[in-house]
């Protein structure tokens, strides 16, 4: 077998050098993408949430002045805020919020409004039980908390849109506010009533047309679940254990994220008709996946997300925080975006989840942000809350207002970030290599978790964590995406495919592109019904290849190997691969599959295809990242010491590297030449000096 083994590395170099590679343009951007700093009069957005309503209104002059002394010229305000603005049913208060929004704009202080549907008054639940979301034990929310209405409750639509109609007919002129939020991280929780149930069965029925193109596409004979009316599809309780369809599961999802897009769409119709001048977002959650970011922000003019670094004790892994950068912003076609919600102190509810960071990492984090496109950081929240759930969720101030060391260091980056606007106003991410992340394919594995020890956001990490390692930009791109632009598209575990996908990756590799798949991909058609043809399925002939045995092992180590026979750790899940056009990379050294293959690589039209049918470690990732990379004409970075990230925004005649050290020790990076800095306007050497949680902001001159 060793024989037939081309070598590992030969096999990917070679494939390199023989496959033509695609020019490399990259636009994928609607023709206008929105300007965020344009939008916040030249400035960049630099903001703090803020509840005027918690505090006593003597404050908010204070408060207003101290915003201003730390650069702040953006508030988030009033999306929790409904009872206030509508006391009692029809009737509208808003005088507290025009006190507040003058205080604020007279320190140059403009605001984003939340729409509050967030958090319903009590006064709504009890007069309207129905608002309430019911869990799938029948049982109705109580009240308290928030985020735990029922999206097709008909009394609650109808308070959205008095509420909506009502803030947007008060402040459509107001020249202090730039635009709205809607709501307030949507996504949870799913509903189990009457309502929903039904909303779930028209939505079956407008997808199938025909009980018996449902049947047959969901496989209803299996236990004989077939439906004779559309009244009798059930929801998937999941008292029920893990013993429901998995194809109606699929679809509970999708139909639960297209309501979530419809329920964020009626609020943003009335806007845009009341206040068509204003600018509306929302704040997404990153890797949450209840819904689909890719069509959720559709409707919206930018995308604006929560971002949380510090939950657990290791603050100086970053991939997963950029990872999650990169997918809000390849949510919508790579536009820049906000963080609406940045770090600003400790996380925690009834107990602290985090350990408290060094005052630079606060800084780092925001920078973080910037490097992956942001063009605005508000912190959460200003002031850490006397009151409620929030006492242990630390904002930039604690309940004191003392000017505390995260104070200072969220003024010295506001400084910092007033300088760098020129710079940065028109600059974006630029990546030669995409991650696809499939929503279908993400829901079917919490559907269906294959094993014990799978998780796809952990093999979506690993391979970008490999390529953001090796220096190299990564966008991340949705099925429905444009691919066309670039040089490698990685597509882990892409269980759930469809015939449009299978052909537009086809194409891509075919004008060559270089596919980079993982095991489990091809197992399961758009229906979530596992395919008949031989694994991988509408992949096999793209990746050359045939699977006629795996074998999954949570608790076990197999090793891979490649003709250096060096033995490389595997685990999670072993594919046995048998190549028909593709050649051997990585082969399996233990059980009694020791010789089979591991990880093929095929040629397809100009392109290539990789098929990783094993869990590898980080560093067998790196490696092969690298090769990648290479053989693609892609540059890789400078060696990047554990904890230190770079990441690169570029515009016409300009780069922007970004160098951001996350650990407690300074640490030193050589770069190809001396790059400016661009906030002491020194020449640096090409040897970078990081002392500790700091960054550098560097600049071709
Ligand atoms: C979320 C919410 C905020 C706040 C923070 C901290 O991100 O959007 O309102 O609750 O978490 O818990």
């Amino acid at each position: 077998m060793r024989n037939r083994v081309a070598s590992f590395l030969l096999v990917l170099v070679s494939a390199f050098i023989l496959a033509a590679r695609p020019s490399g343009a990259q636009s994928k951007e609607p023709a206008k993408p929105f300007d965020l700093i344009q939008w916040n009069g030249g400035k960049f957005i630099y903001g703090v949430d803020y509840y005027p309503e918690h505090w006593n209104e003597t404050q908010w002059e204070s408060d207003a002045k101290m915003m201003q002394a730390a650069s702040i010229n953006f508030v988030r305000l009033a999306e929790f805020a409904w009872v206030k603005m509508e006391p009692v049913e029809g009737k509208f208060d808003f005088a507290w919020l025009d006190r507040a929004l003058k205080v604020l704009n007279a320190h140059g202080i403009k605001a984003v409004l939340g729409t509050p549907t967030g958090s319903p008054p009590a006064w709504l639940y009890a007069k309207y039980p129905d608002i309430a979301a019911m869990d799938e034990n029948g049982v109705r929310y109580r009240y308290g908390s928030r985020r735990n209405y029922c999206l097709h409750s008909p009394n609650f639509i109808a308070a959205t849109q008095r509420i909506v109609t009502a803030m947007a007919e008060h402040y459509r002129n107001h020249p202090g506010v730039l635009g709205w939020q809607i709501d307030n991280e949507l996504g949870d929780p799913l509903c189990y009533d009457a309502s929903c149930r039904a909303a779930f069965q028209k939505w079956c029925r407008a997808k199938y047309k025909t009980l018996a193109a449902l049947n047959k596409a969901w496989g209803t004979i299996f236990w004989g679940h077939t439906y004779l009316a559309w009244s009798e599809i059930p929801l998937p309780w999941n008292t029920l254990g893990k013993a429901h369809n998995p194809s109606l599961a699929l679809d509970h999802r999708r139909s639960h994220s297209a309501a979530t897009h419809d329920y964020l769409k009626l609020q943003v119709d009335i806007l845009r008709k009341i206040a068509p001048t204003q600018a509306i977002t929302h704040n997404d959650m990153g890797m949450y996946d209840g819904v689909d970011y890719s069509v959720l922000n559709k409707p919206l003019d930018f995308v604006a997300w929560d971002n949380y670094p510090m939950f657990g004790e290791d603050y100086s892994n970053s991939l997963g925080v950029g990872l999650a950068h990169d997918l809000m912003r390849g949510s919508k076609n790579n536009q820049n975006f906000m963080v609406m919600e940045q770090q600003g102190g400790l996380p925690g509810w009834n107990i602290f989840w985090g350990r408290q960071a060094a005052p630079g990492l606060y800084r780092a984090w925001a920078y973080q942000g910037v490097a992956h496109g942001a063009d605005g950081i508000c912190y959460f929240r200003w002031r850490t809350s006397r009151y409620g759930t929030e006492q242990y969720w630390q904002g930039v101030l604690d309940q004191d207002s003392y000017a505390n060391a995260r104070y200072q260091i969220v003024s010295q980056t506001g400084k910092e970030l007033a300088k760098l606007t020129e710079l940065l106003h028109g600059s974006k991410v630029v990546a030669p290599v995409a991650l696809l992340v499939s929503p279908d394919s993400r829901w079917a594995f919490q559907i269906q978790p294959l094993v014990k020890d799978f998780n796809y956001n952990r093999q979506l990490g690993s391979y970008y964590g490999a390529f953001r390692r090796a220096g190299v930009n990564v966008d991340v791109v949705f099925p429905q995406g444009d691919l066309s632009g670039y040089k490698i598209i990685v597509a882990p575990s892409l269980f759930v495919v469809d015939k449009p996908l299978v052909e537009k990756l086809a194409a891509f590799v075919k004008n060559g592109g270089t596919l980079i798949l993982s095991y489990r991909s091809g197992v399961k058609d758009e229906n979530n019904v596992v395919t008949d043809q031989t694994l991988p399925g509408p992949l096999a002939e793209l990746a050359g290849i045939e699977i006629h045995d795996f074998d999954p092992q949570t608790n076990q180590q197999q090793e891979v190997a490649g003709p250096d026979g060096v033995g490389r750790p595997a685990r999670v899940w072993f594919d046995i691969l048998t190549p028909t056009t593709a050649e051997t990379v990585l082969s399996y050294t233990k059980g009694y599959y020791a010789g089979k293959v591991a990880m093929s690589g095929n040629r397809f039209g100009k392109g290539r295809v990789y098929y990783v049918g094993t869990e590898l470690a980080a560093e067998a990732y790196l490696e092969g990242a690298k090769l990648e990379a290479q053989g693609a004409g892609i540059p890789l970075g400078p060696e990047l010491p554990e904890g230190v990230e770079m990441a690169v925004r570029e515009k016409p005649g300009k780069k922007i590297l970004f160098l951001l050290n996350y650990t407690e020790k300074a640490q030193k990076v050589t770069l190809d030449r001396g790059y400016q800095n661009a906030l002491t306007g020194e020449t640096e050497p090409a040897e970078v000096q990081l002392p500790a949680f700091d960054v550098k902001i560097l600049t071709t001159p």
